[in-house]
């Protein structure tokens, strides 16, 4: 037998696994990495973040990156060039960390490698009728693999296309897993640059499990922010926000667009929320006059605005849901006071409450997923549904 497939095996056995997750969403502020102790698997799993860290990235790779994100028109050589570059610049961060925290690359069983999502098209958003879902993650995980020495699972997002889903969001697994509750209904809220929720009913099977995107997180401030002031890539706290005023106009020309009505699943990304999305709304409210502040504050409010009405939906007028919350927008002091006062305080916490870091619990859903694809069993999913299929997902890249 191979003795990649041997070791592989012998790590699906194991009682307690070593893996590392990754993630680097849309707002390209960082690489995640999260190297987690896994034993067992589906609802029986544990879970224990040994360490974390987010390394932020540099000005060139961030731009670099930006060249080739979520744009119809892009250079197909640096496209290329950029699947092998992400895949070194990963190794070599996986390798720094796992230097920096004394622990051999021999001891950890298997990296979860997202990737860098670069462009996500579902078939509600390109609307050509003779063409599937789809989207794409680059940085290749053969890299990831070969550098570290590590086995490598990536790509988790096409098996759930060829599925019959969007590929996204599949944070639902993950979420299931963790957060399932005999008790309580809980709403799980990611705010990245794109926010998603997964809405558990108590006790529910996965097929009664609803994951959505909701619409932009962090990605519209970060964008107008990157835009109009030099060297700032986010607004720090919201003060910038917080020195503005909130534009009505503005807001309800943003909140109208038609991806809000639509019903849930729905999965989006910044192909659709840019700044192109900002400028229309900006022509259409006749709001050209705006100062950064005013902009940047009504884009806070709006980011807020949108997370509450899905939530509210998803609520149908049950206030006693456990809204729990996780991702960079549990930084934003003012996304956050929207949110707060809009939901009852004693159902309204972050995953940190629930032992999970919040920086760090998207990571650790991909940690989960790659546990769960050689060590998972096809009970733990059910049937599944359309857009959240039972099924084992991602690639596997051999050191050797
Ligand atoms: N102190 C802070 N104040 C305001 N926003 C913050 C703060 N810290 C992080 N953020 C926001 O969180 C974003 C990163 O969130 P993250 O969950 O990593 O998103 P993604 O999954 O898209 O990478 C940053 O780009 C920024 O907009
Ligand atoms: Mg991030």
């Amino acid at each position: 037998m191979n003795k990649s497939i041997e070791q592989l095996l012998s790590i699906s056995k194991k009682d307690t696994r070593n893996i590392i997750g990754l993630m680097s969403g849309t707002s390209l502020d960082g690489l995640d990495i999260a190297l987690c102790s896994i034993s067992g698997n589906g609802l029986q799993t544990e879970i224990n973040l040994k360490h974390f860290v987010t390394i932020p990235y540099d000005d060139q790779f961030r731009n670099e990156l930006e060249l080739i994100s979520s744009k119809k028109t892009i250079d197909l050589q640096q496209l290329c060039i950029m699947n092998t570059h992400i895949g070194i610049r990963y190794a070599n961060l996986i390798n720094e960390a796992l230097h920096s925290w004394g622990i051999k690359n021999s001891e950890i069983d298997i990296i979860a490698s997202h990737g860098q999502t670069i462009y996500h098209a579902p078939k509600q958003f390109h609307q050509k009728s003779d063409f599937y879902n789809s989207t794409l993650q680059i940085g290749d995980a053969d890299q990831i693999a070969v550098r570290t020495g590590i086995t490598t699972i990536s790509d988790f997002r096409q098996k759930h296309i060829a599925a019959g889903g969007e590929g996204a969001p599949l944070a639902a697994y993950g979420d299931y897993i963790l957060f399932t509750n005999q008790n309580t209904n809980r709403i799980l809220l990611n705010i990245g640059g794109i926010s998603n929720c997964t809405y558990i009913p108590k006790n529910a099977s996965f097929n009664e499990v609803i994951c959505t995107d909701i619409g932009p997180g962090n990605k519209l401030i970060d964008s107008w922010v990157k835009n109009n002031y030099e060297k700032l890539h986010y607004d720090k706290d919201a003060l910038i926000a917080k020195s503005g005023k909130v534009n009505y106009a503005l807001l309800n020309s943003l909140l109208s667009h038609s991806f809000f009505s639509l019903p849930v699943p729905k999965t989006t990304g910044p192909e659709l929320f840019n700044l192109d999305y900002v400028h229309d709304a900006i022509k259409t409210s006749n709001t050209k006059h705006l100062s950064n502040e005013d902009i940047i504050s009504t884009l806070t409010a709006m980011s807020a605005i949108a997370i509450i009405n899905q939530i509210e939906t998803l609520n149908k007028n049950d206030n006693s849901n456990e809204i729990i919350i996780s991702g960079g927008g549990i930084h934003n002091p003012l996304i956050m006071e929207y949110l707060q006062n809009n939901f009852e305080q004693a159902s309204f916490k972050t995953t940190a409450e629930l032992n999970i870091n919040p920086d760090a619990k998207e990571a650790m859903l991909f940690a989960l997923l790659a546990n769960e694809m050689i060590a998972g069993e096809e009970s733990t999913f059910g049937t599944g549904s359309t857009s959240m299929p039972n099924i084992s997902m991602g690639k596997i890249s051999f050191a050797i």
